[in-house]
């Protein structure tokens, strides 16, 4: 089976900070440079115009992601590759996007929750401790850790461009890129 032919899905989950948006942005035009037709889907962008009136719950959190794993699905169905960067903290709703999609690559971005802290790239584990911002995955929501990435990146010790590296290989392993 030549999967480099098909679309699929390159799931990046993690904490906030952990490096998914970083990553993605590295990895698109290297996907693209490979000649596949490439959709990032960021996590921040998405919310706006899918799910504006969605709060943190875990309800809504949920119903957003069942949104974002159909467009992944309609995407990647049609040859696309899509590279959805979202911290989908619960197991419920990467579990939702691998049922319906059948090839489906799960990268966990994984980094201490303290060194996510110290990034902070933007500033909202301050507002969490603060008690500006509630729902903080991390600080006061839960974040359930993969047990069953295809991929799995520890952001701790690498620089970014290392880490997109190790996912391109990965995906080569598998069969998922020339
Ligand atoms: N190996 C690495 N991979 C990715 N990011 C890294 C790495 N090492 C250090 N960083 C830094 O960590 C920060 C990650 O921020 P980024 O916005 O990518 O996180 P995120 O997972 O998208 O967070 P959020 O869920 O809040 O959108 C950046 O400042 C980045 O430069
Ligand atoms: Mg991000």
């Amino acid at each position: 089976l030549n999967k480099s032919k098909e679309g699929f899905v390159i799931w990046l989950t993690g904490l906030p900070g952990s490096g998914k948006t970083t990553i993605s942005r590295i990895l698109e035009p290297r996907l693209t440079e490979l000649g596949l037709k490439v959709e990032p889907l960021d996590g921040d962008e998405v919310r706006v115009w899918l799910s504006p009136g969605e709060a943190f719950t875990r309800e809504d959190r949920e119903k957003h992601l069942r949104r974002v794993a159909h467009i992944c699905q309609l995407l990647s169905r049609n040859g696309v590759v899509v590279i959805a960067a979202f911290v989908s903290p619960y197991r419920t709703s990467r579990d939702y996007a691998r049922s319906i999609t059948p090839n489906f690559v799960e990268v966990f971005v994984k980094a201490p929750v303290e060194l996510c802290m110290s990034r902070d790239p933007k500033g909202l584990y301050k507002k969490a401790k603060e008690g500006v911002v509630k729902n903080m995955t991390g600080v006061s929501d839960p974040y359930e850790e993969p047990w069953d990435a295809e991929i799995v990146v520890d952001t701790s010790h690498a620089a970014p461009e290392t880490s997109a590296e190790e996912i391109l290989a990965k995906l080569r392993e598998l069969g998922f890129v020339p």
